[in-house]
């Protein structure tokens, strides 16, 4: 697969593929919690202060993650990058010539100064400011990660063209992957509460979901498909490359994604507007939130390929 063929190359694929899911999820629950969250659980106090309890205390576990995850990438990148084993490179100086003279090292410097201002954002939270503070430190973390990869290293015009496709690609998956997480979160929270109205809530926050969801997964496609096709180039790069290949799983993973998404804003949100059948309404709620999860675990398998993709030569390359 590529020139480390050893376990350091395996071990950067973990790290990055945990790094990417969530740095990712950060940023789409902090979206979620603005965007859906606030707006709909406005009339239920209680339900609310829950999810945002929820909410946060994930926020906090994933940015510890993204942050031990990325030490560890950069860890994993000076043997990646001299050629030496982990051993005599943690024994050399070359960790600090990647920190310092590398774009990986440089942009993962400021990546570390956005997460601990998102700390800082998180801890002072009830102050004014801090949320939306806090957000773009979040947009920024994980907006940032397109100028560790390929998309970073592409020369003049089209290297402009496709650091932004790829910054609004992997903003677009955090606001999915993380949304999916806060609305399974919330319609758990809701159906142990059943607060009054509480499927109306559920509805209203489904709804306000599903269009923040079309958002993303267009801005998505159009990225992805820019990405590849600066990355790729072709029909036939895309099918004869190992790179091509892997790419093909991820957009399979994607399609069955956008199918159950389709389930649940064609069939499953309708059916929780139906008041005169409360048992249909429950078993809607159930099945929203056992749909989300399993469209979140995809999302979990589609940052995993991602993980390994970053580290094969485009097939543009070969
Ligand atoms: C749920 C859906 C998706 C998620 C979560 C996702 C996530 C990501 C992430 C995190 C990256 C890494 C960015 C980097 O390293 O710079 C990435 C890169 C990429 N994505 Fe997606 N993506 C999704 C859908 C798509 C689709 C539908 C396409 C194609 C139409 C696509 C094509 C690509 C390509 C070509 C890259 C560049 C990989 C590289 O750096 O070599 N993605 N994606």
């Amino acid at each position: 697969m590529n020139g480390f063929g050893s376990s350091v190359g395996d071990w950067l694929i973990v790290v990055r593929a945990i790094h990417f899911a969530a740095t990712a999820m950060i940023a789409g629950i902090l979206i979620f919690r603005i965007g859906v969250a606030e707006p709909a659980l406005r009339s239920a106090r209680q339900a609310a202060q829950i999810f945002d309890m929820k909410a946060l205390r994930i926020v906090w576990i994933c940015l510890l993650v993204s942050v031990a995850s990325g030490i560890a990438w950069i860890l994993l990148q000076a043997p990646a990058i001299s050629g030496l084993s982990f051993e005599e490179a943690m024994g050399s100086g070359v960790i600090g010539t990647v920190v310092t003279e590398t774009q990986f090292g440089q942009v993962s410097e400021i990546r570390l100064v956005l997460a601990i201002v998102l700390a800082a954002c998180l801890v002072s939270d009830r102050l004014a400011g801090t949320r939306w503070l806090g957000l773009v430190s979040a947009l920024g973390l994980v907006g940032s990660i397109a100028w560790t990869g390929h998309a970073g290293s592409t020369a003049g015009e089209l290297g402009i063209l496709h650091l932004i496709a790829d910054t609004l690609h992997v903003v677009a998956a955090g606001a999915w992957i993380g949304g999916l997480a806060s609305l399974a979160l919330l319609l758990v929270v809701t159906l142990r509460r059943q607060a009054d109205g509480w499927t109306w809530l559920v509805h209203d926050a489904t709804r306000r979901f599903s269009t923040l969801g079309i958002v993303s997964v267009a801005t998505l496609l159009m990225s992805g498909i820019a990405n590849a096709g600066i990355l790729v180039g072709s029909l036939h790069a895309l099918l004869v490359t190992d790179y091509g290949r892997l790419l093909i799983v991820k957009i399979t993973l994607f399609v069955v994604m956008l199918a159950l998404a389709a389930t649940n804003r064609f069939w499953l949100t309708p059916a929780l507007a139906d008041s005169s059948d409360i048992g249909r309404e429950r078993g809607a709620v159930r099945w929203l939130a056992r749909t989300c999860t399993i469209e979140l675990a995809l999302g979990l398998v589609i940052f995993a390929v991602v993980g390994a993709l970053g580290t094969i030569h485009p097939a543009n390359h070969l």
